[in-house]
């Protein structure tokens, strides 16, 4: 492999960052502000509409999309011109779906970071399932959809309800949960081509967490644990409100989660970044389940409620741990306050719904979207935060509250 310059005085170190979607202005600022050369490359559809942080890029190239998919070969072909004059040390995927892309590149331009296979584990359901179950991590009882026969005996062995869901989406796009074993065939069946693409599992009713950490050398150095109110299917399904709450740190199920994070994330191999993972204790024999994870920073505003309770922006220390893994040096760690915190969103009747008369000290965050509600609310005392999102979503319930059909292939 041709040896990369490692950042010094006389050369900085080189990022190319990979956007479909905007987001990750913090990553982009936290890199330059580093003393690094960054570059973004974005799709040609968001040109006029992103506000990218333009002082913290020293250039910006676009590339032809479709919805936001990009042609690999394409992209391969642009970058390869890129490097012709460029040096690049570093490939930096701001959302899930260009951590392929990265990998991508990196197996070919010999840039170190995750290649394919590790890339795999934070992006493919199916995938992150047999390598859970490998590693002793108990997980929902499931099968890949290749073939007939292995289908046939997972639904005659697995009692239902069963969850239908694509390997490779996020957003609870797709997923179906399907009482009857017909169901759940004529759904394969009507995938055509597209039927190795999903996989089966048995619905495990539950409450759902998620653990959002950070990792350096292969160790997990900081990680907060939350739980989400109403389970996230159930929102997109049943038109409820999003919320999440941060746990009672040392809690028994925050020290259970962190624990079983941990687990995952060294089985999976994560060695420098970030990880969004989500878990579920059954309702029925109270042991927690691995959920999905993810090699990058939660979204809906997950990265704001972390960033209101502990004051730590999970975007920016992603950029951090990048740097210091590629120039060797150490990654200092975040000093965390310990506040608690809850998010709340919700679809709004009103295009711009007026929040003004929502005024306690403790609400910190609006989201200003159309057609939503959203708030983050902080205090030391957790039973504030979840009095006042109680109280929050009584009322965005009754005063706001809109809901949208579940999406089958469409992303934000
Ligand atoms: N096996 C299961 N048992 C019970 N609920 C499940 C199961 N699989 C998925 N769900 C429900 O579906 C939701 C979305 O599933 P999952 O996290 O796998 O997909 P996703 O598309 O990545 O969603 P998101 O991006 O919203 O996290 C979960 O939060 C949970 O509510
Ligand atoms: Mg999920």
């Amino acid at each position: 492999m041709e040896a990369t310059h490692a950042g010094d005085a006389r050369s900085p170190l080189t990022f190319l960052c990979l956007a479909s979607y905007e987001k990750g202005h913090r990553a982009l600022e936290e890199l330059k502000k580093q003393g690094c050369r960054v570059l973004l490359l974005t799709s040609l559809s968001l040109k006029e509409k992103a506000a990218w942080p333009r002082e913290s890029l020293d250039d910006i190239f676009y590339i032809e999309d479709n919805e936001h998919e990009w042609d690999l070969q394409q992209m391969l072909r642009g970058v390869a011109h890129l490097f012709r004059t460029e040096q690049i040390d570093r490939i930096f995927p701001l959302d899930d779906f260009d951590l392929e892309k990265a990998a991508y590149l990196r197996e070919h331009f010999r840039v170190p970071g995750m290649g394919e296979t590790a890339t795999r584990y934070f992006r493919d359901k199916l995938a992150m399932r047999m390598k859970a179950a490998e590693s002793g991590i108990r997980v929902p009882d499931f099968t890949s959809t290749f073939n007939y026969q292995k289908i046939a005996s997972f639904l005659e062995r697995v009692p239902g309800p069963w969850v239908l869901k694509p390997r490779l989406m996020a957003g609870a796009i797709g997923i179906k949960k399907l009482h009857e074993a017909q169901g759940v065939w004529d759904r394969i069946h009507s995938a055509g081509d597209e039927q190795s693409f999903s996989l089966v599992e048995r619905f495990v009713p539950g409450s759902v967490y998620h653990v959002d950490s950070i990792w350096f050398r292969g160790e997990m150095v900081y990680a907060v644990a939350s739980s989400y109110g109403t389970p996230p299917l159930d929102v997109t399904t049943s038109g409820g409100i999003f919320t999440t709450t941060i746990l009672e740190g040392g809690s028994q199920e925050d020290r259970a989660l962190r624990t079983i994070n941990e687990q995952v994330l060294k089985a999976f191999g994560l060695r420098d970044g970030v990880s969004h993972t989500e878990f579920i204790r059954a309702h029925g024999d109270k042991a927690y389940y691995f959920l999905e994870t993810s090699a990058r920073v939660g979204g809906a505003h997950i990265s704001d409620l972390i960033e209101a309770a502990t004051g730590v922006n999970l975007w920016a220390e992603w950029a951090k741990v990048e740097v210091a893994a590629a120039s060797g040096d150490r990654y200092p760690l975040p000093h965390p306050r310990t506040d608690y915190g809850g998010l709340l969103i919700s679809l709004a009747r009103q295009e711009w719904p007026d929040t003004s008369s929502f005024r306690d000290p403790e609400l910190v965050w609006r989201l200003q979207k159309q057609h939503h509600v959203g708030f983050i609310v902080k205090s030391p005392h957790r039973e504030r935060v979840e009095e006042l999102l109680g109280l929050y979503s009584e009322r965005v319930r009754n005063e706001y509250h809109a809901s949208a059909p579940p999406r089958e292939k469409v992303r934000e």
